[in-house]
């Protein structure tokens, strides 16, 4: 009798183990992500500065010179995926998997307020979208670990013709980054504080701040990759390490 009943607290405390791990992983995804833009916005200094980042990742030493392990890069990449794909598969449980639930599931929506239907919405439909564009993307970074940097991202954007899946991953992950992590402050009350509903105001104007923020750095990033992937392409540089490259007009 008391096996039988702990087989089921320990089972009833699954989906709240699972909750948590999805939680955990967001979290950890949503963070990178931010950091991974700031990163990859070093392009809006300099293009050394992007080489400088590059390098530094690559874990080498004296990032002034050629030099560091693209493997780790392709390792970061492969974990990400590991990351991404138990978040992405975490989150499909709470998918309705036919038309009865489908039904059920958009009448509870109805009854529920309007803004927390229409976040459902838009992190379902972002989460899609990312599931391939950025699956796609960490397997190309994965296994071109060696041939990044100001010159080679740049010829990814504009001469491999990348730039409308980088554009839409942009809004997607920025959107939906945003969502996540201001969802997950509300439900673990995080800043709850004396008064909830005041500190949610102040929550979602934090959250709208930085989904503006960090889709203008994203954009203004992929203004000055495409501006280079342009330059280079018009030059006859496509696919020369920046700072070797010969070209028609040199
Ligand atoms: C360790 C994992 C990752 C690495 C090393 C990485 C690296 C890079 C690099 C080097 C670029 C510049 C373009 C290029 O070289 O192709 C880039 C751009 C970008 N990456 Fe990643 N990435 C990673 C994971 C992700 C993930 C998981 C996502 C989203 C699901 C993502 C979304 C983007 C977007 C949207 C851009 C374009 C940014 C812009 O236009 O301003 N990346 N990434």
């Amino acid at each position: 009798m008391k096996s039988l009943l702990d087989d089921q607290v320990r089972k009833s405390r699954v989906p709240a183990r699972l909750d948590w791990w999805q939680s955990a992983t967001g979290l950890l995804l949503g963070l990178f992500m931010w950091t991974h833009l700031l990163l990859v916005s070093s392009i809006l200094i300099s293009k050394d500065a992007m080489l400088y980042v590059t390098r530094l990742l690559e874990g080498s030493t004296n990032p002034s010179e050629e030099g560091g392990h693209p493997i780790l890069v392709s390792g970061a990449a492969i974990a990400i995926f590991v990351l991404f794909v138990v978040h992405a598969g975490l989150a499909m449980r709470k998918f309705p998997a036919n038309w009865k639930q489908w039904r059920t599931m958009r009448s509870h929506m109805k009854m529920m307020k309007h803004g927390e239907t229409s976040q459902w919405w838009v992190q379902a439909v972002t989460g899609f979208i990312m599931f391939f564009l950025g699956s796609a993307h960490l397997i190309i970074i994965a296994s071109n670990a060696d041939k990044i940097g100001p010159g080679l991202s740049s010829d990814r954007f504009w001469s491999w013709g990348l730039w409308p899946l980088y554009l839409i991953l942009l809004l997607a992950v920025e959107v939906h980054g945003a969502i996540g992590l201001y969802r997950l402050v509300i439900k673990w009350g995080i800043f709850d504080g004396k008064d909830p509903r005041a500190t949610r105001r102040r929550l979602k104007k934090i959250k709208t701040g930085l989904t503006i923020f960090f889709i203008t750095l994203g954009l203004l990033s992929f203004a000055a990759y495409v501006k280079i992937g342009m330059e280079r392409a018009e030059n006859g540089q496509v696919g020369q390490r920046y700072g070797s490259e010969g070209g028609e007009d040199h």
